[in-house]
C-alpha cells in the first residue's frame, strides 16, 4: 500500500501544494515514486503519448489496465490514480462501477479518474458509492473533443464558467475527493478552488489551485512537438536521446562498440 492516501491529498489543501504526473510504464514509474510526487495518474494521454493515437478516444480498457498493472508495480509512496477511457463509465451505471473496480482489483491503482460533470454524476455517486475514490476532471475534457470542436481553453464566456462552476459542486456533493481543473482561465480556477473544500489540481489552470499536473513526457521534453503554452520544458530529452543514438550508430558502424572492456573473454 502506497504511503499517500486520497486522506493525504485532501488534507493538503490550503497547507501544502499537491504534486500529480503522469505515467505509464515501470522504469518512469520508479524515478517518480522515488522523487515523492504525490500522485501518479495512468492518463489515457497513454492513446497518445505512448500508443501513437490520434487523441484519447480509442484507448480501451485492457490497455489501460496493463499500464497500470506496470505503474503500481514500481510504487509504494505515491497515490497511484487509473484513468476511466472513453466509454468506460458512461454507457450505463454497472459497468462503470466494474470497470473503476478493476483499476482496483485488477491493476493496483488506489483511486480512478473520470471526466465530466452533471452528465456522468450518477456514475461518479454509484462509484464512490461502491467504496472506489474518484477524482473529477472538468474544464477541458479531451473525451468531449468531438463535442467541443477541438482543444480549447473552457470557461471564456459567462455560460461556461457558470457550468463549470456548477459541475465542480456537484461533483464535490457526489463524492470525488479531488478535481483536475483542465484549460480554464486562471481567475475561474482561483473562485473553484476557494468554493469548493477538496483539492483541485490544475493544467493550463493558472496557479490559484492547490496542484499542479504535467504529463511527464511533456516536462522532459521526449517529443520535439510544439506544446501548448502551459507546458514548461524541465530538460529536452528530444535532443539528448537523438544526440546519444547518432553516437550509437557511429560507434557500431566505425567498429568501436564493443570494446575489448565491453566484451567478454
Ligand atoms: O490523460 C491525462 O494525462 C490527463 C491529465 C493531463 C490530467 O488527464
Amino acid at each position: 500500500m502506497a504511503i499517500i492516501t486520497v486522506t493525504k491529498i485532501r488534507e493538503k489543501k490550503n497547507i501544502k501544494k499537491i504534486t500529480m504526473l503522469t505515467a505509464y510504464d515501470y522504469q518512469i514509474s520508479v524515478i517518480l515514486n522515488e522523487m515523492k510526487v504525490d500522485i501518479i495518474l495512468i492518463g489515457d494521454s497513454l492513446g497518445m503519448v505512448a500508443l501513437g493515437y490520434k487523441n484519447t478516444l480509442p484507448v480501451t480498457m485492457e490497455e489501460m489496465i496493463h499500464h497500470t498493472k506496470a505503474v503500481a508495480r514500481a510504487v509504494n509512496y505515491s497515490l497511484v490514480i487509473g484513468d476511466m477511457p472513453f466509454l468506460s463509465y458512461q454507457v450505463d451505471t454497472k459497468e462503470a462501477i466494474f470497470n473503476a473496480g478493476r483499476f482496483i482489483k485488477e491493476a493496483g491503482a488506489t483511486a480512478v479518474k473520470l471526466e465530466g460533470g452533471e452528465e456522468v454524476i450518477d456514475k461518479v455517486r454509484a462509484i464512490v458509492n461502491a467504496g472506489i475514490p474518484v477524482m473529477g476532471h472538468i474544464g477541458l475534457t479531451p473525451q468531449y473533443c468531438c463535442q467541443m470542436g477541438g482543444y480549447k481553453v473552457q470557461g471564456r464566456n459567462d455560460q461556461e464558467a457558470k457550468k463549470i462552476l456548477k459541475d465542480a459542486q456537484l461533483l464535490e456533493k457526489a463524492g470525488v475527493f479531488s478535481l483536475v481543473l483542465e484549460c480554464i482561465p486562471s481567475l475561474l480556477a482561483m473562485e473553484i478552488t476557494k468554493l469548493v473544500s477538496i483539492p483541485t489540481i490544475g493544467i493550463g489552470a493558472g496557479k490559484h489551485c492547490d496542484g499542479q499536473v504535467l504529463v511527464t513526457n511533456d516536462l522532459l521534453g521526449i517529443s520535439n512537438k510544439k506544446m501548448p503554452k502551459f507546458v514548461r520544458k524541465y530538460a529536452n530529452l528530444d535532443k539528448i536521446t537523438k544526440k546519444a543514438i547518432k553516437r550509437f550508430i557511429r560507434d557500431v558502424e566505425m567498429n568501436s562498440f564493443p570494446s575489448e572492456e565491453e566484451s567478454y573473454q
